[in-house]
Order: structure tokens, then sequence, then C-alpha cells
């Protein structure tokens, strides 16, 4: 069976619980699930890997190079994660970048990711659709 990376970083383990008036109340078992839901029209299923340690993350786009395609959500490792950038970089299948807030719309320090230019596209300030979302474009882009 076909299967999607769905990676997070740092302290998006304690989504639902972590400053629920940024980052809403959806836990990543929720967001797991939603993206599941998604994909399931193509037969896909999910890898979902959450580390707070950008190693490790790494050696998760390393093991997982024969997935279809990744959401990635950085954290706040967009801002200087660039080992994780590295290995996004040889990544072949399509990827999109997530944001749960609007970065933008936050601190200037949070207005800078080092790995969006790498991916296929960004989506930004939509709480826990974004990840749907992504999850389509990913079907959109490997119709
Ligand atoms: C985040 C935004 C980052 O700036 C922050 O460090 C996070 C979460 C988001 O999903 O909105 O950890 O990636």
């Amino acid at each position: 069976m076909d299967q999607l990376l769905l990676l997070n970083g740092p302290n998006l383990g304690i989504l639902g619980r972590r400053e629920p008036e940024i980052y809403g109340t959806s836990t990543l078992a929720d967001i797991e699930k939603a993206v599941s839901e998604e994909i399931a029209v193509r037969g896909w299923e999910v890898i979902s890997v959450q580390r707070d340690c950008e190693g490790e993350l790494v050696r998760a786009v390393h093991e997982n190079a024969e997935t279809v395609g990744a959401i990635v959500n950085p954290g706040a490792l967009m801002i200087a994660g660039w080992s994780l950038r590295d290995a996004l970089a040889s990544y072949a299948r399509p990827w999109i970048e997530v944001h749960l807030s609007n970065v933008w719309a936050r601190e200037a320090f949070r207005h800078e990711s080092v790995i969006a230019p790498l991916a296929h596209g960004v989506i930004v300030g939509l709480g826990a659709f974004g990840y749907r979302l992504a999850a389509r474009a990913l079907l959109h882009l490997t119709d």
C-alpha cells in the first residue's frame, strides 16, 4: 500500500493543549485521522512521525524516502533547521509545508522559513484544516 509521510517537528506532539488560542484544540491524533480520511480515496495510508529533535526528523525523511509525498510542519525548525532542509532537498516526492498559525501575522522571527523554498506549496494560518488541504494538494500533484 502506498504511504504518505506526515512529519511534525518540535512541540507539535502536544497539540490540543499547546496554546490552543494560537494552535487550536485538535490533537495530533485528530490531524492524523483527518489526513487518513482525505487520502483513503487513493488507497494511501499515513505514516505519522513527530519528533522534538531535528536529527530524528532528518532520519525519518531518509527512512521514508519511498513514500508518495509528505506533509511537513517543521515547527520552529522553519527558522534555522538547515539539516532538515537538506534532508528534504533529497526527498524526491512532492511535499507541502504546513503551519497551523499564520506565521506572518506573528513575531518577526517566524517570518522566514529555510525549508519553504523547497516545498511544492505552503499552507499557513488555517489551523488543522490546513493538513486536510495539504493532503488534497498531494492527491492533485500525484494525479
Ligand atoms: C508552527 C509555527 C511555528 O512558528 C512554531 O514554532 C510552531 C508551530 C505552526 O504550526 O503554526 O511550533 O509551525
